[in-house]
This record gives structure tokens, sequence and C-alpha cells, in this order.
């Protein structure tokens, strides 16, 4: 593939230089001439209007860098995972994250581009992620940015890391302002109006937990690893796949919040209530060291369907809201989930079940782009440029955000409305989940 601004410029000289020597063989000056400043004006318009934007992402655990053009075609991406390293030191250790991204961010911004056929003197602007995210590891992304930048004087845009997850689906869908958005990850979980590029409406968020850091966290408990198929994926992942294998009914779970008539999250007690499950099965069955519980398959797909069953509630509030406040337009309106979480099938499958039933579309990006990349930072960076928003003006000024809201929060007025739904079952058929049992969400108010 090539890069789109390379093309225009050897087209543009192949163009030329045809035309100076049509120039010379009439010898017309004066319609050269003319030709050349339309051209020329063409020329910056489609540069202005096409931009081609570096994307670099440093915010957690992985190194990712891509570039990527207006249509939104990736030009050339690479990524370097962490996950081993973590799994092996059973999670997040700041500056083992800090030294790895250190070690491999000039390697993977060095691959994304020559896997794009650009040179920097080919890109619009440089983009990078700088809030919110684990301070030392955002460091990094920035430090090189700023280097990068001051090299190239090219114009440098700072990337919210939750705004980049809900624009990713504009990269691959058509999908117009305004929509709802979920974004579910190892480190957030919001409900959320985009009305435009930087403009949000939060209308609710985790108050504890964030669901993929209480997959994980199940998934160490219950020693997946110690599973060789799965010893080398995440703990969202390894509990999906178990889950696949188990009844989501063997245990119990409470509903989080369900007094609260709000669009908040709360993972905290499943993570608690699973702690309390896996101990008793263990003391039951016998289980030391290494060994692993018979029935971990249900306790994965009990949990997963808890997680699921809490989500899916505060989804359709929202939806309600939008629907009650006449937020999203009559004849389209969308739900977009993104982030690591939104990868789980199980999760999808309920959502769109809600969706249909009070005519929802439910938009997911393909499950690369959903956990972090360098493609959705950059593609941020097309929209941002595109609108004219947010590039910055000081570079100096520019610093990193370990927490930063998103958007306006309107999370009271959700609450005030206290909105109440009837019950309703969904049933999730088998061959979307591939379990036993055909489950029933029961919905209560
Ligand atoms: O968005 P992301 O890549 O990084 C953050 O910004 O946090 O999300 C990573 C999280 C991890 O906690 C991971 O366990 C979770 O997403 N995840 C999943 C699945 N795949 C990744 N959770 C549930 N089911 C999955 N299939
Ligand atoms: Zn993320």
């Amino acid at each position: 593939m090539q890069c789109a601004r390379y093309v225009t410029s050897v087209s543009l000289n192949r163009t030329l230089r045809t035309y100076k020597y049509i120039h010379n063989f009439l010898n017309r000056n004066v319609y050269y001439k003319e030709f050349k400043n339309i051209w020329r004006r063409l020329y910056y318009t489609h540069r202005q209007s096409s931009p081609v934007i570096l994307g670099i992402e440093t915010s957690c655990d992985d190194t990712g860098a891509a570039v990527v053009d207006a249509d939104g075609n990736i030009l050339g991406e690479a990524l370097h995972s962490q996950l081993q390293i973590h799994l092996e030191h059973g999670g997040i250790i700041p500056p083992i994250a800090r030294d790895l991204h250190h070690k491999h961010i000039q390697g993977i911004v060095n691959m994304a581009l020559e896997r794009s056929q650009c040179e920097l003197k080919d890109l619009s602007a440089i983009a990078t992620t700088v809030k919110p995210g684990l301070p030392l590891s955002l460091s990094v992304g920035l430090k090189y940015s700023k280097q990068l930048v001051k090299e190239t004087s090219k114009p440098f845009i700072p990337i919210h890391h939750m705004e980049a997850h809900a624009l990713t689906a504009r990269m691959v869908h058509n999908i117009e302002f305004p929509f709802l958005v979920l974004l579910a990850s190892g480190g957030h979980c919001q409900l959320a109006i985009v009305r435009n590029v930087d403009d949000f409406l939060l209308l609710g968020s985790t108050l504890d937990d964030a669901p993929g850091e209480a997959f994980d966290k199940i998934a160490r408990r219950l020693k997946l690893r110690n599973i060789p198929a799965l010893s080398t994926v995440g703990g969202g992942q390894a509990i999906e796949t178990l889950a696949k294998e188990g009844n989501s009914q063997a245990f119990n779970f409470p509903t989080p919040l369900s007094k609260y008539r709000d669009c908040n999250f709360s993972f905290a007690g499943l993570k608690f209530r699973a702690y309390k499950i896996i101990t008793a099965e263990e003391k039951k069955h016998d289980i030391i060291g290494d060994l692993i519980l018979p029935n971990v398959a249900d306790i994965c797909a009990s949990f997963q369907h808890a997680i699921a069953n809490h989500i899916v509630k505060r989804v359709h509030r929202a939806l309600l809201f939008c629907e009650l406040e006449e937020l999203l337009p009559v004849n389209k309106k969308v739900l977009v989930v993104s982030g690591g979480v939104a990868c789980n099938h199980y999760i999808r499958a309920v959502l769109k079940l809600v969706c249909d039933h009070i005519d929802f579309e439910l938009v997911c990006p393909p499950p690369k782009l959903c956990t972090d990349n360098g493609i959705m930072i950059a593609w941020n960076g097309i929209e941002r440029y595109k609108a004219g928003i947010g590039i910055a003006e000081n570079l100096d000024e520019v610093d990193i955000q370990a927490k930063c809201p998103l958007g306006k929060d309107i999370s009271k007025s959700v609450e005030e409305l206290s909105i109440k739904f009837r019950n309703i079952k969904i049933k999730i058929p088998q061959k979307l989940i591939c379990t036993i049992t055909v489950i029933n969400i029961s919905y209560c108010s």
C-alpha cells in the first residue's frame, strides 16, 4: 500500500512535467503559469482534506504505532504486547511496563512507517496518547513523540485514550454523530453520548473496578495460566473460552447497584463474590497449589454471565434515557461498544438482543481494534485534524494526565429521571455462545 500523500506528489510532479513540456512546445508561458497555480491550489486543498497521521499508543501495556489516512486506510501498523511478561508477574508492574515501552517504541514506530511506505516528511501530524493511563507508560510515549515532533516540525495532537476507543468505530463503519458508546476495558467502564469528536456527555461510569480488571483478577485467582491452552492469553479471553463449556446458572451472583436507577457500574462486589465462591469450592474439592478446580468452567460461565447481566441493565437504562431525552436521531439510534472487554462475544450477544428489543443498531469494531493499538490513536488524530480541534499550540505545555474525565458528566440528570424498566426476558441462542443451557436474563426494576 502506498502513502496517499506520496501518491499525490508523484502524480503532481508527473503532471507538472507534462505541462512543462507542452509549455515549452507551445511557448505559451501565460497558460502554463496559470495551470500550475490552479494545480498547486488543488494539491494543497487535497492535502488539507486528506491528511496522513502517525499514531502512538503507550498508555498501559501495549506499545502501538500506526499510519492512517483520512479515508480510514491503515497504511501501516505495528504493535508490541507486554502481556506475556505481565502474566508471568501476575499483573502489570508499572516500572517494567515503562522499561518495555522504552525498549520497543523506536522499533515499533519504524516498523509502522516502513509498512506504510511513508517517510516522516510525508506525515501531516503526529498523534499520541497523553491521558488517561499509567503515568510511567504515558511518559515514554509523550517524551518520544515530543522529540519526533521537534525533529520533524510536524503538528502534534495529544489524544485522550478513551476518546480514541470511542471513535474507532467511525473508521470502519459509517456512523454519524451523535451516538451512544459503552467503553469497557481493563481500566474503565463508561457510558457516554458522543456528540462530536471532542464533545461527550458522560451518563455513567464504574464506581470501583473496571470489568476487564475483574476478569483478569478472577482468571489469576483461578490459575487459568496453568491450563496450557490458556497460558498465553489475557484473563478476559481465558474466562470467555472456558465459559463456553460451563453452565452460567451454576453459581448465583447478586446484581450490583440494583437499587440505583442510574447508569453507573460496580464490579468489585461481583469480584469478591467470585473470590468467595472459589475459596469455598477449593475447600470442597481439596484443591491445593497449582491444581485447577474441576468445575472451573461453571465458575467462569457464571461470572461472565453476572458481568454481562450487570452491563446490559445499565446500558438498557442508557438507551431509554437517550430515547426519553431525544438525544439520538430517531431514524438511526446507534450503540457503539469498544475497549478490550468488547471483544467478549457473550457480552456482545447479550447487548445485541437488548438493542434489537428497542430498535438500536449495535456496532462493535473488530476485536483487533477494540483492544489497545496505535490505529485508534492515529484515527483519533485524523478526526481531530480534519475538525481542526486539539492541535497543540505549545509543545512544551503538553503533559500526561493519569486520570482525566471524558466530557461533561450528566450522570446526575440520569439519576434524577429515575428510569424504571419493565421486566423483559431475553433468550440467548445457544449457537451464539455455545453454552449447554439457554439462559434467560430477567430484568427487574
Ligand atoms: O482496552 P484494553 O486493551 O486496555 C485498556 O485500556 O485497559 O482492554 C484490556 C482488557 C483486559 O482487562 C482484558 O482482560 C480485557 O480487556 N479483555 C476481555 C476480552 N479480551 C480482552 N475481557 C473479556 N472478554 C474478552 N474476550
Ligand atoms: Zn484501552
